[in-house]
C-alpha cells in the first residue's frame, strides 16, 4: 500500500528577537549578504527535502521577506504562515493548516539555528520509531545557579542538565493534539507542550553544539566561522 503521510517541517521566524539587538530580527540579519533565515531554510531542507515547509513569519516582516527573496531569486519552497504572539502560537497557527488524517511526522525549528546538520536530523528520525519525539539536547559546560526572587542564589549539578535545541520531531497526530489546550508562558520549546499534555515518551538524541541559536551580538561570527 502507499504511504501517503505528509511530512512538515515547521520554521518559527516570528519572533522580534529583541536580545540581539540593531532594527531588524536576527533571523533577518545578515548573513553572507542575505537573511540568515535563507540559511536555515536551505539547510533544514536538505535535511528531508521531501517534506514541506510552513514558514512561520510576523505580519510585520512579509513585505520585506517577499521582496528580498524575489530579488536574490530564494529556490527554497515553503508555505507562509502568520506568526501569534508568542512562539508557542505561532508553532500553533502553523499546525492550523496540517491535516491530522495525513500528517505523519513533524519537526519544529527556530529560525535563528541556521547550523542543522543532516547527520542531527537522521539521528532525530532514527529514535523517533516508538516514542511521541526526539529532542536533540547537549550537555552544559558552563557551571550553573539558580537565582531565587530575594537575589540569593544556589549551585546546581550541571551534570545531570542538558540544554535543548531544535529540530525536534514529533509524531504528527500527537504534536497537533497536544496543541489542543491553553499555552502557557513556560512552553519556550515544544518538548514542554508535549510533556505538559502527558507525552512523557521523548527521546532525548545527541544534538550538536555548533548548532547555537544566534541570540547576542557575535553569535552570528560564531556561525560564519562555523559555515
Ligand atoms: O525568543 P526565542 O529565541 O526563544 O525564539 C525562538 C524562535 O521562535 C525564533 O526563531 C523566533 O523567531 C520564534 N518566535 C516566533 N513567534 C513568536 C516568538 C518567537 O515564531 N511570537
Amino acid at each position: 500500500m502507499k504511504d501517503d503521510k505528509r511530512n512538515y517541517i515547521i520554521v518559527v521566524a516570528a519572533g522580534s528577537g529583541s536580545r540581539y539587538g540593531g532594527d531588524l530580527p536576527k533571523q533577518f540579519c545578515d548573513l553572507r549578504g542575505r537573511p540568515l533565515l535563507m540559511t536555515t531554510l536551505e539547510r533544514v531542507h536538505a535535511c528531508a527535502p521531501d517534506a514541506d515547509i510552513l514558514l512561520v513569519l510576523s505580519g510585520s516582516m512579509l513585505s520585506f521577506w517577499r521582496e528580498i527573496c524575489s530579488v536574490l531569486g530564494f529556490g527554497v519552497p515553503f508555505r507562509e504562515i502568520e506568526g501569534g504572539a508568542t512562539r508557542a502560537h505561532s508553532v500553533r497557527n502553523a499546525l492550523s493548516v496540517i491535516d491530522p488524517a495525513t500528517v505523519g511526522w513533524i519537526a519544529v525549528h527556530d529560525a535563528a539555528r541556521p547550523m542543522v546538520t543532516p547527520e542531527m536530523f537522521a539521528r532525530l528520525a532514527d529514535g523517533l520509531p516508538g516514542c511521541s519525539g526526539t529532542i536533540p539536547v547537549v550537555p552544559v559546560t558552563d557551571s550553573l545557579r539558580v537565582v531565587e526572587p530575594d537575589g540569593s542564589s544556589r549551585s546546581v549539578d550541571r551534570s545531570r542538565l542538558r540544554a535543548v535545541q531544535t529540530p525536534q520531531l514529533f509524531d504528527g497526530k500527537k504534536l497537533i493534539r497536544a496543541n489542543d489546550r491553553e499555552l502557557l508562558p513556560t512552553f519556550t520549546d515544544d518538548a514542554s507542550v508535549m510533556e505538559a499534555a502527558g507525552y512523557t515518551d521523548l527521546r532525548l538524541v545527541e544534538g550538536d553544539p555548533r548548532n547555537i541559536k544566534v541570540t547576542n551580538p557575535g553569535d552570528m561570527d560564531i556561525v560564519e566561522l562555523y559555515l
